[in-house]
């Protein structure tokens, strides 16, 4: 009986350390600190393994629809460049897409688009890794940057793609200025991220509070803006053509979070095969994933997507 408690102490012990260790390793510090995360998490396996070459969430017509989460993920790429007017831009037209993670969007621009891309990402091994998934085609190509630093011309893009990165930069008026300063005058900006409802116009209460701190220090966030303050980031932009519209997809996304958490029993081998560390790990994002779930349904986080031009 004691020999059983001191078991169970002990495996409790070493549970708690090893939550604290990863939570510690996991929030935002400095820009470095986002990415050694993602540097981790595609090391690590699990995201590609588990969701595919694309990190971002899917996109579903209507609600419940029955759709392979990765072929959801691949719609959602064709829904932006169609709402955002990229489609329009002729092949052979240079695209930057910022914060590309393992290349899933920019390989669909080049490959299916014709667009000349050029992908950036903090990361160094996702950087490695989306060069090693791109093969044969030279029109794709992937460099280590900062988004607030880009190693461009002014005008040196017809278009300009970023998915989901935004949360993890900290100063988003220079996020924008940055995007459309290498952007060309009339060329096309097409941006989605996770935003949080206005909380200067609806103060949030303490649930609100507790749920937004985990959604930040869970994912290496310093901050989520809202729909209407990254809008007014983009028109407040010297480098912006005038006007900027942003709609919200939370309706046609909501639905990838519970997809998230399925793929994990719909395909088990790709988390056991990577050992008992990775299904603690993947088991630790569960209620995050669940977090977000329903910050989103309340209208807490809503997912934004913003068109303008140079
Ligand atoms: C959620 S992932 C999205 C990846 C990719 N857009 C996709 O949809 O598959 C966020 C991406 O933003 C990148 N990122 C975050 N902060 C960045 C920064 N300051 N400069 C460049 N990339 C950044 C991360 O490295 C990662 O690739």
């Amino acid at each position: 009986m004691q020999w059983l408690l001191i078991i169970s102490f002990s495996a409790f012990a070493l549970i708690i350390l090893i939550f604290s260790w990863l939570k510690k390793s996991r929030k935002y510090e400095s820009i470095d600190s986002v990415a050694s995360s993602y540097d981790t998490w595609t090391n690590d396996k699990l995201l590609e393994n588990l969701w595919g070459e694309h990190i971002h969430l899917g996109f579903y017509e209507k609600p419940r629809l029955k759709k392979d989460f990765r072929k959801a993920k691949v719609d959602f790429v064709h829904e932006l460049v169609h709402w955002s007017g990229l489609d329009k831009l002729p092949k052979g037209s240079r695209v930057l897409d910022v914060g590309c993670g393992i290349g899933g969007s920019a390989r669909i621009l080049s490959d299916y688009y014709g667009f000349d891309v050029v992908g950036i990402s903090i990361s160094q091994e996702q950087i490695k890794r989306a060069n090693e998934l791109t093969i044969n085609t030279d029109r794709c190509r992937f460099e280590v940057m900062n988004a607030l630093n880009l190693k461009f011309e002014k005008g040196n893009f017809d278009g300009v793609w970023s998915v989901e990165a935004g949360p993890h930069i900290s100063d988003k008026q220079k996020f924008a200025d940055e995007m459309l300063r290498v952007l060309r005058p009339g060329g096309v900006l097409a941006i989605a991220d996770w935003n949080q409802k206005d909380s200067i116009k609806t103060p949030l209460n303490s649930l609100e509070k507790f749920i937004m701190n985990q959604l930040l220090v869970q994912w290496t966030h310093p901050e989520f803006s809202s729909i209407e303050g990254f809008k007014n980031n983009i028109l407040n932009s010297p480098y912006c053509g005038g006007s900027v519209e942003a709609s919200n997809w939370t309706k046609y996304t909501i639905q990838s979070w519970n997809e998230s958490i399925y793929e994990g029993f719909r395909r088990p081998r790709s988390i056991l095969k990577l050992g008992l560390l990775s299904v603690i790990k993947a088991s630790r994002e569960i209620p995050t994933i669940l977090m977000m779930r329903w910050a989103f349904s309340r209208g807490l986080m809503k997912f934004g997507v913003f068109r303008s031009r140079g």
